[in-house]
């Protein structure tokens, strides 16, 4: 089970410590809910990557958890960042990353994002029919394409986006076209990218889909005379959430994909392609847990609820993926986890259930949870059900802990509020 924490995580006489911090005191400091992120995890992820995919590029799937301070610490490890909105692409420039560091996505950008993106000297993956005409317009000096090569990433539906029929990016003859509108309209068009799916567990569907590309890519060779210099290859590696999930591990799998893309591009007669990742997940998932305080235990015939003072709120991915996570009692980790129970969140709905099932010592009212592997997507799509304000998040290294992300006020909420007419 520690296993699934942060690298610095330490446990003395049942009190874990993040960072050199005891949990307990953590959360007295910054109170409950808390995102805590480890520094050495994040900065080991982002070296272990960039050597895996050397001498690619990785770009950091900013949607993951957007926070000035974590982007300037992966800028630190060499990464820029994958953004998908005008808000996504201020955190980047925010945290001093340059606009050829950045990757901007999205398959609805309109015109002012367009115009924002070319302002930040931003490569623009080019997503939709027409879009290349209107970045063009809007000053986009250079693009790749985005293709989606009919292939089915074994994740949650919600995540696959690489299969016929996606809302992402364009099939081979449209993406073709696409290609030829923004060659016509002048833009550097540096490459190609495909995104298979989020949270993938094996190469299986990423070697499919960098077939694929290598056969694509030298079709717009022979078509339109067009040599691709990069594959963007997107995120999607996934990570462990509790102890039962198999997943290869991301470095494992950035190699493979590095290795297998240049080599299906020189097979099909192309040159070398420059390999791009843009990881997410994979980054600050394992560097990231939460912490939450237990409010109630209701010991029901068959079931034991223990409601914590979160919930759905900062993590919905229970009720969007049916993720699955476990926790650990932060401060009796030494004791026997010997009741089996469910934890429930705060909010007013039957299916704000954190964990379905999980052992823990005996719960009481006031103990203090520890739920790892949240680092990704949690308060990234946290949102206010209830009026609660989304969490705080600090980033703990070497015995001290830094807030990276104020907690969200109730004075915060209603300062968005108009009177009554
Ligand atoms: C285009 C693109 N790149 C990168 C990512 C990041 O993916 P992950 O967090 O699974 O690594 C996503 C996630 O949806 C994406 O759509």
């Amino acid at each position: 089970m520690i296993d699934l924490f942060p690298d610095s995580t330490r446990v003395d006489r049942g009190s874990i410590a993040l960072g050199g911090v005891a949990a307990e005191t953590l959360a007295s400091e910054h109170g409950t809910p808390l995102v805590v992120y480890c520094e050495e995890t994040l900065r080991a992820r982002a070296r272990a990557l960039a050597a895996a995919i050397t001498p690619g590029r990785t770009f950091f799937g900013t949607k993951a958890f957007a926070n000035v301070a974590l982007l300037r610490l992966l800028r630190e490890e060499g990464a820029g960042a994958d953004v998908a909105s005008i808000g996504e692409l201020a955190f980047a420039r925010a945290a001093g990353i340059a606009g050829d560091e950045v990757v901007v996505h999205g398959n609805a950008k309109d015109e002012r994002f367009l115009a924002a993106a070319a302002a930040a000297g931003g490569l623009v993956v080019l997503d939709a029919p027409d879009e290349a005409r209107l970045a063009a317009d809007a000053g986009v000096g250079r693009a790749l394409v985005r293709v989606t090569l009919g292939v089915d990433a074994d994740t949650h539906e919600a995540i696959r986006t690489g299969h016929h029929g996606s809302k992402f990016g364009l099939p081979p003859d449209q993406a073709l076209a696409l290609l030829a509108e923004g060659l016509d309209a002048g833009i550097e068009m540096l490459g190609l990218h495909v995104h298979v799916g989020s949270q993938m567990a094996d190469f299986d569907a990423q070697e499919e889909t960098i077939g694929r590309l290598a056969a694509f890519a030298g079709r717009c060779r022979t078509e339109l005379g067009w040599a691709a210099r990069v594959a963007d290859l997107g995120g999607g590696f996934g990570i462990r959430h509790h102890s039962d999930e198999r997943v290869t591990d991301a470095v494992e799998l950035a190699a493979a994909a590095a290795t297998t893309a240049r080599a299906a591009f020189v097979a099909a007669g192309l040159p070398e392609p420059e390999v791009w990742l843009e990881p997410g997940r994979s980054l600050v998932g394992p560097a990231g847990v939460t912490l939450y305080r237990v409010i109630t235990v209701k010991r029901l015939p068959g079931r034991t609820w223990v409601a914590i003072d979160g919930g759905m709120s900062d993590n919905p991915r229970p009720q969007l993926y049916d993720a699955r996570y476990t926790a650990v009692s932060a401060a009796r980790a030494d004791e026997p986890a010997d009741e089996v129970v469910s934890v429930a969140g705060m909010h007013c709905e039957s299916g704000d259930v954190l964990i379905d099932d999980v052992a823990l010592p005996a719960p009481r009212r006031g103990d203090l949870l520890a739920v790892p592997a949240t680092g990704a997507y949690t308060l990234a799509m946290a949102s206010n059900y209830n009026g609660v304000g989304r969490p705080a998040a600090v980033l703990v290294g070497d015995g001290r802990a830094r807030l990276i992300r104020r907690r969200e006020t109730v004075d915060d909420l209603l300062a968005l509020e108009s009177p009554a007419p």
